[in-house]
């Protein structure tokens, strides 16, 4: 016997295929609520996560860390010291008799230790001859991206106490 199709403009597949398009495309009132409560709660998830993440992520708290006594190194001259960790080495500069800046001594473009060059007056990376500024510590040469981190520091008596670390230094 052999099968007859039916007199139609529709191709056979569809009379095959029992899942009619129109009905799949129909989206009831129930299905909209649904799907506007569930991403309603997923942006609310969402929000949650980030209010969360940015609480966590709180300004670091420095210590306090005596670094020199006043006077104790000459104009010009430089005293190395680690801050705010023991693996952190930072450079202090006397630049006029009552001037004094720090830096981090780690280059911010591939860590090599930064030198400070008193015949230059400017902090120098021999590694890609990056230069930074003395005063501020931007960049004046070279591949490093960003400014030399400032390390703040306080005069309490006759010492100068370290009491933190700008990253975006740059006066
Ligand atoms: S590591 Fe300092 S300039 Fe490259």
């Amino acid at each position: 016997m052999m099968f007859q199709r039916r007199p139609s403009s529709d191709p056979l597949w569809k009379d095959e295929f029992s899942v009619q398009a129109a009905d799949e495309r129909y989206v009831n009132r129930r299905q909209f609520s649904k799907f506007l409560v569930l991403t309603s709660f997923g942006l609310l998830v969402g929000n949650l996560w980030i209010l969360i993440r940015s609480l966590r992520h709180r300004a670091p708290v420095y210590p306090a860390v005596p670094i020199a006594r006043l006077g104790e190194i000459p104009i010009g001259g430089v005293k190395q010291f680690r801050y705010p960790d023991a693996g952190d080495t930072c450079l202090m500069i006397r630049t006029a008799p009552d001037h004094y800046v720090a830096y981090s001594q780690k280059c911010t473009h591939l860590s090599c230790a930064v030198i400070y060059s008193q015949v230059n007056n400017r902090l120098e990376c021999p590694c890609h001859d990056g230069y930074f500024s003395v005063n501020d510590g931007r960049v004046l040469q070279g591949p490093p991206p960003r400014p030399l981190p400032k390390v703040m520091l306080e005069q309490r008596g006759d010492e100068l106490v370290a009491v933190g670390i700008d990253l975006n230094a740059e006066g």
